[in-house]
């Protein structure tokens, strides 16, 4: 029997819910990791690497964890980032995590394969709400041309282009499920193959020799932030600020792509210390995605330099089981967890997160 919304008491129960009542394929699709999931799981596990060294006597009365990404203020330093095809679990799909983000005030990443077209998605947001687009770069750049400056043109307020699937990664769990309908908006240079599972069917239009060569050329159709999704080493962190992007997400694509990729919180304490001795850390914005499910998972990243995280599977899961309310509650169980694990760590603002917060010793690079 499904429990009641008021039983799930953190992001990992919504999971357990959504395995028993999402379809076969859903699931699938939206758990799947790439070839032995070694990645994914382990990014959920580095963030139990790492300890607190909280602070005592601290007037921690009253906690203020509001924060800006991109230049946008936003209650809590999450954004819900780009996951496709959200129709495969709730019929509403994308939009119904629209109003989510807009009552919890954070930002949504709309994702290039998602199921309600781009302009359903930004026609959802109210007011000021502000949504950033993850790019997947089209062989044909006339197509992503007109996309990306489309999204501008709609108010879209930072281009995330995603830089670790020149090829999709084997999702076996996924391919095994045999896939019929995408429901997603399939792109001019797709062959849909359905053999393959839902992730392949919709993607091959997708550029294999996207280079930093073509950076230049996104820089000059669009004057929106350009953030390159998916860094896994401090180099090419280097080379992103040498090239002048405004960010970078420090991500595996939740696991989905090479296996054996370290997590990106892993890759944050590589890349941190390097930006410091060099007097960089201001000259871009760092965020990290995967396996991010406690507010103290948060925490652990601002204290190691991040601006903010993503999560993916949590909102699709409390989409899939509960519709809005799911999603609403698993913002407020952040939002309620935060507040707690700021003063337990003697900080009443998100300034104050700091690396000498955290015992790091347990990764694997110190
Ligand atoms: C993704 N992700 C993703 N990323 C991207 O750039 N474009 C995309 O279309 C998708 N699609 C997608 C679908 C599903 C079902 C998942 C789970 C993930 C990756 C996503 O943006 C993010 O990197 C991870 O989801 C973060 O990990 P967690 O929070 O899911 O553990």
């Amino acid at each position: 029997r499904m429990p009641i919304l008021e039983q799930c008491y953190n992001l990992m129960d919504f999971e357990a819910v959504a395995r028993n009542v999402m379809k076969k394929t859903a699931w699938a699709y939206y758990s799947s990791g790439a070839d032995d999931e070694i990645t994914m799981r382990e990014n959920h596990s580095a963030f139990h690497k790492i300890w607190f060294r909280p602070r005592i006597l601290v007037d921690v009365e009253k906690i203020d964890f509001t924060t800006t990404m991109l230049g946008t203020k936003c209650d809590i330093p999450f954004y819900v980032t780009a996951t496709a095809l959200g129709k495969l679990g709730h019929h509403e799909g994308e939009v119904l995590l629209t109003r989510a983000a807009k009552k919890h005030n954070v930002v949504q990443m709309i994702p290039t394969l998602a199921s309600c077209s781009f302009d359903e998605i930004m026609d959802a947001a109210e007011g000021d709400q502000v949504q950033w687009m993850q790019l997947y770069v089209n062989k044909d750049r006339e197509i992503t041309k007109k996309i990306v400056q489309h999204a501008e043109k709609r108010g879209c307020k930072g281009l995330f282009i995603t830089v670790d699937a020149p090829q999709l990664g084997r999702r076996e769990k996924d391919m095994r499920s045999k896939f019929t309908d995408t429901g997603s908006n399939v792109q001019a240079g797709s062959q849909t193959d359905n053999s393959q599972g839902a992730a392949r069917a919709i993607s091959s239009f997708i550029d294999p020799s996207l280079s930093w060569k073509d950076i230049p050329w996104f820089q000059s159709i669009t004057k929106m932030p350009i953030i390159l999704k998916g860094v896994q080493r401090v180099e090419d962190v280097i080379r992103a600020i040498e090239v002048g992007v405004q960010g970078v997400v420090l991500s595996n694509h939740g696991g989905r792509q090479l296996d054996f990729a370290r997590s990106g919180i892993e890759v944050l304490a590589e890349v941190m210390p390097v930006l410091r001795e060099r007097g960089w850390e201001n000259r871009i914005e760092i965020f990290v995605d995967g396996g991010v499910r406690r507010a103290t998972d948060i925490i652990k990243a601002l204290c190691l330099g991040a601006k903010g995280v993503g999560i993916g599977r949590p909102f699709l899961y409390s989409m899939s089981a509960y519709g809005q309310p799911g999603v609403d509650r698993a913002m407020q169980l952040l939002k309620d967890e935060m507040e707690m694990g700021m003063r337990l760590i003697g900080c009443s603002s998100i300034d104050q997160l700091n690396p000498t917060l955290v015992d790091t010793r347990g990764l694997s690079m110190h």
